[in-house]
Order: C-alpha cells, then structure tokens, then sequence
C-alpha cells in the first residue's frame, strides 16, 4: 500500500518505518500519524515482523504536530475531532517493541513520539525538547507525563517551562535515551538493535514489553505479581524449552515463537 507520509521497507524480521515530510522537518500532521499507526497495527499482526524501528532523516526525527493545522484549529475542532487521543493512543497498544532512531530534532510531539516507544537511540546530533509553551499551549501527546517518568520533575519542568533543546548528551545523562551513537551510524546501530531482539521469542519480547510497561501503570507489588504470573507463564512456551536445551547443548537456540 503507499503512503504519503512515511517510507516503509521490511528488513528480515524488523518492520523500518521513516517520517518522511522533509519539507515541515517531518511534522506531525494528521495524515501522517494515522499512517504510521496503521503501518504499526500492520507489523504489530504479522507474525513475521518481530520489532519496528522508526527513524526520521538528518535534520529531523520530528518537529512536533504540524502547526499550520493546529493554528486553524477552533476548541470545538479538537474536542470534537478528538484531536492526538483519536489516533495516537494506539500507539500504546502496540504490543511488539518500537525503536526510535532520532537524529535532529524531535520537539513536541516529536519528542512525545520518541517517548511512546519502547528504546530511544539517539544520534550525537540530536536535539530533545518540548516547546509548546512558545505556542500558548501545553504538550499534548504525553510530555508532561512521560518526561518526568524519563528523566526527572525538575528537568520535566525546566525543558516544558522554558521550551529549551537539550542535546544527546544530556539526554542520555537525563536516562531519556538508552544509548548515543554517531550520527552517521544511527541507521545501522538501529537496525543492529531491532536485529537483535528479532533473533529471540515473539511471545517473549512482547511479554517483557508489556511487563515493563506495566511498571508505570501499578504498585510495585502489583507489578512484581503481573511480572511473576508471566514469567510463570513463559514455562508454558516451548521457547523456553528450546532456549534452556540450547544453553545445556551449548548450541545456538532456535526459537519458533511458541
Ligand atoms: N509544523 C509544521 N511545519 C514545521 C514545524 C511544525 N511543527 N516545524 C518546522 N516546520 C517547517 C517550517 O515552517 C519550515 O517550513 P517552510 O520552509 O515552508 O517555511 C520548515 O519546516 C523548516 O523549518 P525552519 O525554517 O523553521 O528550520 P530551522 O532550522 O530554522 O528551525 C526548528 C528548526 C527550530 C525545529 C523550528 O522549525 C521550530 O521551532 N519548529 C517548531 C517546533 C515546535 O514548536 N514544535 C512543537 C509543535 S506543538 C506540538 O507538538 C503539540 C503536541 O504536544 C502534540
């Protein structure tokens, strides 16, 4: 299927998806997101895709929701149209790993995008920021509440209250982003990545996703019961039969994600 907004390859097992709108710095219109989502939904029910990798280009991951269609935008436009909670709270449903690969900006939404995926590599260019303040507005796909999960209140409120960029470095320090590699080598460290977590057990991976997932959402000890039920569970799998067989064989395992 084409679509407009986005690029979509498939390389073995990883579904690689690139905003693709250069001209607006990869803006997030509307048209856009609900590409990507379908493309998500899309992977995320093939049974031979095991992990996505979403990259923007050199200049841009994301520049954040496109403002030319937010500046036309009445209140009864967004409350009506249910403007970000129609199409990007799919993203949490999503239930195999997502990689961001941010080079350039990601502000805003962007930003918040990079956020709802599962791991954020970032190239040694890359510039994190939430800016709506300079709009006269707030973040609205998730900053204010996944920010201070990511890094801390008191950074949360000094990037979303000033609006200020903060570069990869001081990402990766904040615990916004799990690794920081150069810039010309983001695609590859990417794909490397996403390889890597395709070689291991479908039911596996998305188990761990939703697990760490449902860190954020519970008690602790809510969340270590949720965690031992499925770690029981991965006893039911033959993939845990094949992958313990393997370590004592002292061969490769061969998952089949059963
Ligand atoms: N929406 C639509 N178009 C955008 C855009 C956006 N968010 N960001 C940049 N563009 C467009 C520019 O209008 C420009 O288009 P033209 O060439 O047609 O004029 C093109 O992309 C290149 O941008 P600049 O010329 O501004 O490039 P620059 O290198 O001088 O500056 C920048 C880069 C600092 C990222 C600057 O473009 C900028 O500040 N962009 C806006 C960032 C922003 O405010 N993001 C938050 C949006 S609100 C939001 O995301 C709400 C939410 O929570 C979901």
């Amino acid at each position: 299927m084409p679509y407009e907004n986005i690029l979509v390859e498939e390389r073995e097992r990883v579904g690689l998806i690139r905003l693709n709108r250069p001209q607006a710095l990869n803006a997030l219109s509307d048209e856009l997101v609900d590409e990507l989502i379908l493309v998500l939904e899309r992977f995320d029910a093939d049974e031979r895709i095991q992990c996505m990798v979403l990259i923007g280009n050199e200049k841009a991951f994301a520049a954040g929701a496109d403002i030319p269609m937010m500046a036309k935008f009445s209140y009864m436009d967004v409350y009506k149209g249910n403007f970000l909670t129609r199409n990007w709270d799919k993203l949490r449903l999503i239930r195999k790993p997502i990689i961001a690969a941010v080079a350039g900006y990601a502000l805003g939404g962007g930003c918040e995008l990079a956020m709802a995926c599962d791991v954020v590599i970032a190239a040694d260019d890359a510039k994190f920021g939430q800016p709506e303040i300079k709009l006269g507005i707030i973040p609205g796909a998730g900053g204010t509440q996944r920010l201070p999960r990511a890094v801390s209140k008191s950074k949360a409120m000094d990037l979303c209250l000033t609006g200020r960029m903060m570069d990869a470095e001081e990402a990766e320090r904040a615990g916004l982003v799990s690794r920081v590699v150069p810039a010309n080598q983001l695609l590859e460290e990417a794909m490397a990545t996403a390889q890597k977590i395709a070689s291991f057990s479908q039911p596996v991976l998305m188990m761990i996703k939703e697990s760490i997932n449902t860190a954020y959402e519970t008690t602790l000890s809510e969340g270590i019961h949720f965690e031992r039920r499925l770690f029981h569970t991965t006893f039911a799998t033959e993939d845990q039969k094949e992958g313990m067989r393997a370590f004592l064989d002292k061969r490769p395992p061969s998952f089949i994600d059963r």
